[in-house]
């Protein structure tokens, strides 16, 4: 088991035992983004709220990030529109990035679904290159889709 993945069973009972009995989708979010960012160190954590058409920054933990993403704009409008989970190693290299800091380097997206619909995405940006791969879609797939939903 790689460090990664040992990093992920720990927190896989945090985050259950986090949520368990809360129901407020905000308290949910802010303490989820909270546990992710300090368990792994990330450079930003948090979630968009689908509103309209558009997302809307909800409950994060990192720097200032940009309010408003239109649907199928930049990394987590694109992963609202495909409904799956987008990774990005290179945030350069991936066209109509929306950059809410100059020091993200590479980025996954989650979306949230709520009776069948994406209601959210989980956003997660880091300072070095490459930091997400299937590992990390995995466990967080697990996270947002068995655990907060
Ligand atoms: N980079 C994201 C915007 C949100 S910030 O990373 C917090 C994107 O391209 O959708």
């Amino acid at each position: 088991m790689t460090d990664k993945e040992a990093k992920y069973m720990e927190v896989l009972p945090q985050a259950a035992s986090l949520l368990e009995g809360e129901t407020d989708e905000v308290a949910r979010m802010a303490n989820l983004a909270a546990l992710l960012h300090g368990a792994f160190g990330f450079w930003w954590t948090g979630f968009y709220r689908v509103m309209g058409d558009e997302l809307v920054l909800g409950p994060f933990q990192g720097p200032v990030a940009c309010m408003h993403i239109p649907y199928g704009r930049g990394v987590c409008g694109t992963a609202w529109q495909r409904g799956e989970t987008v990774v990005v190693p290179d945030v350069e290299e991936f066209p109509g990035h929306i950059a809410c800091s100059s020091e993200s380097r590479s980025e996954i997206v989650v979306p949230v679904r709520r009776g069948g619909r994406v209601c959210a995405v989980l956003d997660i940006d880091s300072r070095e290159l490459a930091t997400f791969d299937d590992t990390d879609r995995h466990y967080l797939e697990i996270i947002v889709y068995n655990i907060f939903k």
